[in-house]
Formats: structure tokens, sequence, C-alpha cells
């Protein structure tokens, strides 16, 4: 297949096809599970025998907690930790093989169980049993169609048997443990069981596959005289270990992200386990644990005599997210510090976008997901991972009165916080903003409605919302205990200002969605909570009672600030005050490079991104952080980890930054949804010195790259896609231009003095 634009070019494809889910009733097969629950994790299977020639086979199936098909005793499909995780009690995803090649022949069809999250420890609702699990539980089925027309369905059924493999122990916090010298397992039949409570749907969840591999990058022998491999990037995934032990070795395997005095370290993990146990028969093969994952750079290994680095290699889990995002600058810091953030993405997009990957936690935090939203969506394509977590937020709602709990899924969580639940307004709008596509605003609408109107009916008449538990500016740097999580902003006025903030989302949604009626509903209620905030948090001449950076940054993302010049201006010298620091936490930061820049301040700005001392970005990077801290300071100048607590390295929330660097520094950002216009607006700092980045929008593949040449001249290009307009604004009397597709490049004189009138330039002064 081919195309041709006008202009003659010609792009051609091989030809895709597509096919459709079972149909509601196209389920023929019955849930079976074993006879007793036992530590050894059942393998259920069959023999198929294709009856005549095969076209094409597939096979359909749901396991609980997680399941690994094979065929002949080779894995079926390239996928980790199906069925994947989700409000369980709602709904359960099936996937669909293509068996085509193998069932061509006769062969043996088995599955076996772990416990993941379903059956497994996970979560913070403790108890004897798992919140959504009933145990070990098994749908599938094999559709052959032969070469005639006809078709054969082999589902699972009491026909079944099942045996035992030798991991005994899984789940998703303790990692995964085997022993390959247990006898044999006894073979008895399978049983049918009852149902579990969820609907079988088609997948939502993109495959979670091995997208790289990472080599080892050193063997460390460490003072307390440990053997640990470093791979040099703290990652979410599995390994693979080449074993060749004699029988009865027992090898362990522990993970953590962090040396401490150049030993091991793991305690930050709390409770999580996080190892891997093989006791060996005396074969050398290649381990890989089927039934959890990690969050490691460093890996301490017993039980291997002669560890040899080519024995191991890394894994790295994600979802499927092709990446969209391509960004360089002239500061290796910087560049670093985007490195790290992509990792926090790849880190925590593991089927469900988490704080975490490491401790016992890797849990669906709401308020980090609609932080870091804009940018999962300008480095990778994250539309349909966010569907997918947006329909199972829904879930969890309609169980919830509308309320969104902190996680999604839920795991029996129903506290709510503002800044947390509004992540089901946020995220379908940053959605349509990115992708252009209504129809998410569709999908989501009655869930944005949903958590609006559960916040009214909290409200009521006496400020309920506001009287509520809130995480507030969780982490920020001028709360009361230096710390504490909690920030110096009044948790009641964030609550405030986010309710508003989602009933101006949700305004906005119905108006492009043509619901004329909630559009003017909402309009009407948005206005009367601008008059309450106003009463409560401004004095009647403009002043902002709440004089936070957060405090500050709220009033002017939502203006809803008298006298926004104030704002600004209280702003500033708030920041000057603290020697032009940032003290903000997660609802702040976000807003902070973005808002400075908006409000003509991009100098603020990048004296924040390029600040090298805690606290501020290029802070971890300096100490060696290949991705984004939870806190601050969660390591200290002298390496050492501030506290166990709560304290991941692996945190994507204030990677939030890379959006206003790909917005504003770069300047690529939309006018119209889904970037068919797009405005250029970069902002140039003489200490980043040059900027290239790429950005692959679902219109096509914009670019903006600028470089401040040695004689202080600025050289701008940028190339916008075919079908598209821009808005080019340069700046320093660089110019405005409207662009039509194609490439522009211009060079010119700015009207600064880059020496003169710029900060970094005054830094440079100082320091000499
Ligand atoms: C998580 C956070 C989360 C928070 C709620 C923590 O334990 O790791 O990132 O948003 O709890 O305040």
């Amino acid at each position: 297949m081919s195309v041709q634009t006008d202009a003659g070019e010609e792009e051609s494809s091989e030809s895709h096809f597509f096919e459709t889910a079972l149909a509601e009733d196209g389920w023929q097969a019955s849930w079976i599970g074993a006879e007793e629950e036992e530590p050894r994790h059942p393998v259920f299977f069959r023999e198929i025998r294709p009856e005549k020639e095969v076209l094409s086979a597939r096979l359909y199936i749901c396991g609980l907690g997680l399941y690994e098909a094979r065929w002949n005793g080779e894995k079926i499909g390239d996928e980790y930790l199906t069925p994947y995780c989700n409000n369980y009690h709602s709904w359960l995803q099936y996937q669909t093989y293509d068996v085509t090649e193998q069932m061509k022949q006769a062969g043996t069809l088995s599955v076996e169980l772990g416990n993941g999250w379903y059956n497994g420890r996970y979560g913070f609702i403790r108890r004897p049993q798992p919140y959504y699990g009933d145990g070990k539980k098994l749908i599938a089925q094999a559709v052959l169609t032969y070469a005639d027309g006809s078709k054969e369905v082999i589902g699972t059924d009491e026909s079944w048997q099942v045996s035992r493999s030798n991991i005994c122990f899984s789940n998703i916090y303790d990692g995964e443990q085997r022993d390959d010298t247990l006898p044999a397992a006894e073979t008895a039949g399978a049983m049918s069981v009852k149902p579990p409570r969820g609907k079988l749907t088609a997948r939502y969840s993109l495959p979670v596959r091995a997208w790289e591999v990472l080599p080892v990058r050193q063997i460390l022998h460490t003072p307390a005289g440990e053997t640990v491999i470093d791979v040099g990037q703290n990652m979410t995934g599995i390994f693979r270990l080449r074993v060749h032990e004699p029988r009865g070795t027992r090898i362990r395997l522990q993970f953590g992200e962090i040396l401490q005095e150049g030993n091991f370290y793991r305690d930050n993990l709390r409770s999580a386990r996080a190892e891997y146990i093989y006791v060996s028969d005396g074969t050398a093969r290649t381990l890989e644990p089927r039934f959890t994952f990690y969050g490691y750079r460093y890996v301490k290994v017993e039980g291997i005599a002669d560890l040899r680095a080519e024995d191991f290699s890394a894994p790295v889990l994600y979802s499927r997210l092709p990446r969209t995002g391509y960004m360089t600058t002239g500061n290796p810091l910087v560049n670093q510090l985007l490195s790290n953030v992509s990792w926090g993405q790849k880190g925590n997009f593991l089927d469900v976008p988490t704080d975490c990957p490491q401790r016992d936690e890797r849990m669906g935090w709401t308020g980090d997901a609609q932080v870091f939203s804009g940018t999962a969506c300008y480095l990778r394509d994250s539309y349909p991972f966010y569907v997918k977590y947006l329909h199972d937020m829904y879930t969890e709602q309609e169980a919830l009165d509308g309320a969104v709990p902190d996680v999604i899924p839920g795991f029996g969580m129903t506290s709510v916080s503002a800044a947390w639940g509004d992540a089901a307004c946020v995220i379908p709008m940053k959605l349509y903003e990115m992708y252009g596509d209504k129809s998410i605003l569709e999908k989501q609408y009655d869930s944005m409605k949903a958590w609006v109107e559960y916040i009214y009916r909290v409200d009521g008449e006496d400020f309920g919302w506001r009287r509520r538990f809130h995480y507030g500016d969780w982490l920020a740097l001028d709360g009361a205990e230096p710390d504490g999580c909690r920030g110096g902003t009044e948790e009641s006025y964030i609550a405030d200002t986010q309710y508003r903030h989602c009933v101006l989302l949700l305004t906005e949604a119905a108006e492009i969605l043509g619901y004329a009626d909630d559009s003017a509903k909402y309009a009407r209620l948005a206005e009367t909570l601008l008059a309450r905030i106003r009463d409560e948090y401004f004095t009647p001449t403009g002043r902002c009672a709440i004089p936070t950076q957060t405090g500050y940054l709220l009033a002017l993302r939502d203006k809803t600030a008298p006298d926004e010049s104030r704002i600004v201006q209280a702003l500033q010298k708030k920041l000057a005050d603290n020697g032009g620091r940032l003290q903000t936490g997660f609802v702040g930061t976000p807003l902070l490079c973005p808002l400075l820049t908006k409000y003509g301040d991009s100098e603020a700005a990048f004296a924040l991104l390029l600040h090298e001392e805690f606290p501020g970005w290029l802070y971890a990077v300096k100490l060696g952080a290949t991705t984004v801290w939870e806190r601050w300071n969660s390591v200290d100048e002298n390496g050492r980890i501030a506290e166990n607590g709560m304290n991941s390295l692996n945190h994507y929330a204030y990677g939030a930054v890379a959006e206003w660097m790909y917005r504003d520094v770069a300047g690529i950002a939309p006018i119209s949804p889904g970037f068919r216009k797009a405005l250029l607006a970069p902002h140039m700092h003489r200490d980043l010195g040059k900027v290239e980045a790429k950005y692959l929008s679902a219109a096509g593949a914009w670019e903006s790259a600028w470089e401040i040449l040695e004689n202080g001249d600025v050289e701008y290009r940028c190339s916008v896609p075919f079908g598209c307009t821009a808005e080019l604004k340069l700046p320093y009397g660089g110019g405005e231009y409207l662009l039509e597709p194609g490439v522009f490049q211009r060079t010119y004189t700015p009207d600064v003095s880059w020496g003169a009138d710029m900060k970094s330039k005054k830094n440079e002064e100082e320091k000499q």
C-alpha cells in the first residue's frame, strides 16, 4: 500500500490487519482451579491435536493472579505479568495470542499461575486475604480455524489436568522462590471453580515487554564482603542469570537502588523483600523470574562461586509506549536530567502509572499520575496507557459514589484527596490537548462529572471539602517540619483551588462535547467558587493570604487573584528571599517554571532548572542519580540516603519539569488540540547554550532547535509537519511569523546582551 502527497512524496507500508476480540457470547470455556492451594504454583495443561489442516489458531486467556502460557514448554507470546493489574472486582482482562504456528501440530498447552497483584501481598490494606483475589483460577480457550472453514474450540474444563511447578513462592513486593530439587509433582484433575467477580473483558492494558536489556556495568566486591552487580541505571524489570552451580546450592539475589558507603543497601524498600531465591538441581540454565518485578540498579548475589558479568543481564519491563519526544541541550547535566525523567516514565509505566517501582507500594497514585501526565505525553505516546488507567478509575468511582480513591486500582483504599483525585479531570483534558481526540472526553465525561459532583456534595453549605484531610503540597520544603511530608501551603486553600480547577476543566469538556446545560451550570459553579476563594484567601486589596510559592502559583494558574501583577511580584520576591530557590512540592513544582515563563520571568525559571545545589533538579544529577528522586533531598551531599520511611529514588513526579522544557524551552506547544496548529515560542538561556527537540505529535513531526552562537547571535530552526501551521515567536527581537509546513531557519542578533543583563552571566561574574 502507498500514499502520495500533492508534492509527489510517497510513503508505502506493508499491509496490516486487525481483528476483533471475542464476541460477548464467545466464551465456551469455564473457570478451573486446582484441588488445594499449596505453595508450589499450579500448572494446568492439556494436549491439543488438530483434527485437520490448521489455517489459524488463537488463544484467549485470563489466569489469576498472573499467568504464563506455554506450548510444549515454550512461552507463548512475549508479554510479562499478564493479565495485568486493574480493579479486578469490576473487570478482568483477557489476552489474545496468535498460536497458528504452534497449533499446526499436536502439542501440549500448559499454563502456570502465580499470585501477582490479585492473589499476593500488595497494597496498603493489610488483611489475611488479598483484597481482590480468591485463589488461582484459569480460563482459556484455543480456537482452531481449519482450512475447510470449520472451527474447533478447546476450552478449559474439568478434562484439563494440573501439576505443580518448582516455583514455590511469588508476589509483587517480595519476589520469587524456585527450588529445582523438588520431586516431580503429582498430576491431578483440574476442578471447575466459581468464576471470579469481575467481568471478562478484552484487554485495555498495553503489552508489557522487555523493550531493552541492560548488560552488567560492573561487578563490585563491597567493603562488607558482598558481591554486587551494578547495571549502571536505576530501572524496573527482571533479570536473566545463567547458573551452573552444583545441586543443592542456594542462590539468592536481592535488589536495591543505591549503595551506602560502598555496600549493598535496600532499607528504603521498607517491607518489600525484593529478592529471588533459587535452589539448583545442578543443571546449567538461565533463570528469569516469572511473577514479580524489581526496581533496581544493584543486585546483591549470594551462592555463586564465580559470578561472571556475561551471565547476568537486566530486561527492562514497561508497557508499549512508542517514543515521541527527543531533546538534547548544550548542558550535559540537563541532558542527564532528561534521561532521568525518561527512565522515570519507563520505570513507572508498567501497566499502571505508579509512584515508584521498588518499595512495598508501587501503586497507581493519582496525584503523581496527574502531575506527570503532560510530560508523559511529550516523551511517549501515552494515550492508550492512560485510557486503561482512566477506564479503571471510573470503575472504582462507580462503587464509591464518584469519589476517586488515592490509588487506581484502589485495592480497597477509599481515602481521597484534592490534587490526587483531580486526576479524573486533569488527565482526560491533557490527553485531549495533546492528541486532539475528543473520544477520551466522551468516554471520561461521566467520571469527570462524578468527581466534581462528589466534591460538591462533600463541600455542601459549610465548606466540607476544605475541612477534609488532603495531602496538600506533598514533600514541599516549606512545611513546619523540615523533613516532613506536609508542605507549608494551607491544604484547605489547595483543596478549594483544585476543586475550582476541576470545575473549570469539566466546563471546558462540556463545551467541547456540546453539553450546553452542563457547561452553563459548571461555569456558574466556577464563578461561585471564585467568589468564595477570594473571600477566604485574598485580602480586599488583592494580597494573597497564602504567602507561599505554591500559594502564588495556584493563584496564577487559575487566575483567582483579583490583581495578577501583585501575585507575580509576590512570587518573584518570595523566590528571591529564598535565594532564588524552590520550596515547592507535588502541587507547586509542575507549575513553577511554566508560570514564571508565562509571566515574563523565564530567567528565574532557568535559574531554578540550572541550579546545581540542593534544592533543585540538577542536585540529584550531580550526585549521580539516573532517575528522578521522590524528595528534593532523598540523598545528602555525602551520598547518604536521607531516610528510609518514604524515600524512593525512582519517583517520576518532579520529572514534570520536562513538559516545560518541551513546551517553553524548545517551545513546541499545541494551539489546537492534537498539534495541527502549534505555537513555537522557544525560550533561550546562555547556560543552556542550545536545544534540539523533536516531538512526534499525532499530526506529524515538529522540530524546534536554537543555539546561542559564540558571538551572541541566535540560530533558530524549526520544521512544521505536513498539514499543520505554526505561530513562531522568537525571543529578543527575533520576530513573529506564521509558518506553513516545511523548514524555517533564521540567524539573528538578539536585542539582549547575553553578558550584561542576564543573571547567568552575573553569576559567573560573582564567581570570578
Ligand atoms: C507515594 C506518593 C503518593 C503519596 C500520597 C506516597 O507514599 O509514594 O508518591 O502520592 O504517598 O501522598
